[in-house]
């Protein structure tokens, strides 16, 4: 097996959601899966006071309630435990650096990857790179993971990366878009560029158009103080909405390897078309919702979450007609669509093919639907193609059936988490699921207009109720087109 080369992991924000959640369960699972060498340590850092064995206790209780760790075995837990440090880290103190450092200094470390993981809120961000190049703890080596958002608009995403760039080359900076680690986004990658049934289909000609919809139950769950800063468009477009764009619209790479595909990728965000002043307000729908219930059970607006600012106009939801302006889609709409506390949570990839140019089968006999290839991200991740097919009995009358892939039944292997992915791609030096500084600096380019447009029209999001799909013209914009979200149809 190909195991990653011996490392030093330094997680800054160790203690935080994250590293609790997502990374240390994704370092446990991979190392029971034996895909860690032995010499890789993880020096854990945060700035609560906790003692190793504190932190260890922290860590195994959460292990324990993790939902794909069934069992946890001491042995398997003993050897991950035996790969961690622990160390209180005060940011602003130069001392922690020279602790850190000295937990750092060992004889084999110059054969190590060094991985700093930056698991903390992004206004720390240029600081802690700060420190750890004045500490001298940079090394050819090293590597930094940069969890989003990076920046609020181009302007700070650049301020942030260049100061990042001054200190981390650009080819050892990783910045994290989870979805793009998702099983099934690796296997749109897939779909598109290992068969040949797709491609000569995937174009303006044959696409009528694209959905991506990426719809959450939760709220904000505790994260108001950053959501409300923040808002949809900025949480969930700038980053994961445009990767999926990206991937669905961009031309075949010549390879998988990184720069190949982020070439292409660039190049499907600097073909989007602006969406500025009037266009922006046309072909977007902001919203935020109210209370409602979810499953049943009763939730509050969003105006009544707490440290949520009142009479705040962010938005929990945004919807949006985005092209591609290129040969390939000129004039195939991409609707983009997310939100929170919405009727269900799921994430699909939907392409509309163009109906048939006549229809045999007159009205009479049942209309003709269009085909459809649905792509399922979560939950039940797996890919359906809706055809047409007669139903049975003496009259000829259709109906859209699907060809259904469900992952879990014909992969019977256990499914990796889009963090074990993408921090053993971190870990091998494997660049291709992370964005590029150009890409980061495109996808602002396009949005920024939009935030602009929305602040000068200065009007509240359209509400909507919670368990709904969104305010009413989100189906409008839609509608416009002739067109309807997949939900609806
Ligand atoms: C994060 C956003 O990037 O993605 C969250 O900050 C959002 O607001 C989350 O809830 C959704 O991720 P997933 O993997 O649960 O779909």
């Amino acid at each position: 097996m190909d195991l990653p080369e011996p490392f030093d992991l330094i997680l800054f924000g160790a203690t935080g959601d994250l590293a609790m959640r997502k990374l240390l369960p994704a370092l446990f699972l991979r190392d029971r899966a034996g895909q860690l060498p032995a010499a890789g340590r993880i020096i854990a850092t945060g700035q609560t006071p906790l003692s190793r064995e504190e932190f260890l206790t922290r860590i195994y209780n959460r292990l324990n309630e993790h939902r794909r760790i069934e069992t946890l075995e001491d042995q398997d837990w003993q050897r991950f435990a035996d790969r961690i440090e622990f160390l209180s880290i005060d940011a602003e103190r130069s001392e922690s650096f020279a602790h850190l450092s000295n937990t750092l200094t060992h004889p084999a470390a110059d054969q190590r990857s060094r991985i700093f993981y930056l698991a903390v809120a992004p206004r720390h961000f240029v600081p802690l790179c700060e420190q750890l190049n004045a500490a001298g703890l940079v090394t050819p080596k090293s590597r930094v993971v940069l969890e989003k958002p990076l920046g609020h608009d181009l302007e700070s995403a650049q301020a942030i990366s260049e100061r990042i760039g001054s200190i981390f080359s650009e080819d050892a900076i990783y910045r994290i878009d989870h979805y793009l680690g998702k099983e099934t986004v690796q296997n749109l990658i897939a779909l598109r560029f290992g068969n040949m049934l797709f491609e000569p289909l995937w174009r303006r000609d044959w696409i009528r158009d694209v959905q991506i919809s990426v719809a959450e139950q939760i709220g904000v769950d505790g994260r108001a103080a950053f959501y409300d800063r923040t808002g949809a468009l900025r949480d969930m477009v700038q980053n994961h909405l445009l990767q999926l764009l990206c991937i669905i619209a961009m031309e075949p790479p010549t390879s998988i390897e990184a720069d190949a595909v982020r070439d292409e990728k660039l190049k499907v965000l600097r073909a989007l078309r602006p969406l500025e002043g009037q266009q922006a307000l046309r072909h977007t729908v902001r919203g935020q919702y109210r209370s409602g219930a979810i499953n049943g059970e009763p939730v509050r607006g969003y105006q009544d979450e707490e440290g949520v600012v009142s009479g705040s106009h962010t938005e929990t939801f945004v919807a949006l007609r985005a092209e591609v302006a290129n040969w390939r889609w000129a004039g195939v709409p991409f609707y983009l669509r997310t939100g929170k506390r919405l009727q269900e949570r799921s994430a699909e990839i939907v392409i509309n093919f163009r109906d048939v140019p006549h229809s045999i089968f007159h009205v009479t006999y049942g209309a003709g639907r269009p085909n459809r290839l649905v792509i399922r991200l979560q939950p039940d991740e797996g890919v359906r193609l809706y055809l047409m097919a007669k139903t049975p009995g003496d009259r000829m009358r259709l109906r859209p059936v699907a060809l259904n892939l469900d992952f879990a039944q014909t992969f019977q292997e256990a499914q990796e988490d889009a963090y074990e992915r993408l921090l053993m791609d971190v870990l091998r030096g494997r660049l291709t699921l992370f964005m590029r500084r150009d890409e980061l600096y495109a996808a602002w380019c396009w949005i920024d207009p939009i935030i602009t447009a929305w602040e000068e029209a200065g009007d509240a999001p359209k509400p909507y109720t919670a368990g709904t799909w969104g305010p009413a013209a989100s189906s409008a914009l839609l509608g416009r087109d002739d067109a309807s979200w997949q939900e609806e149809g």
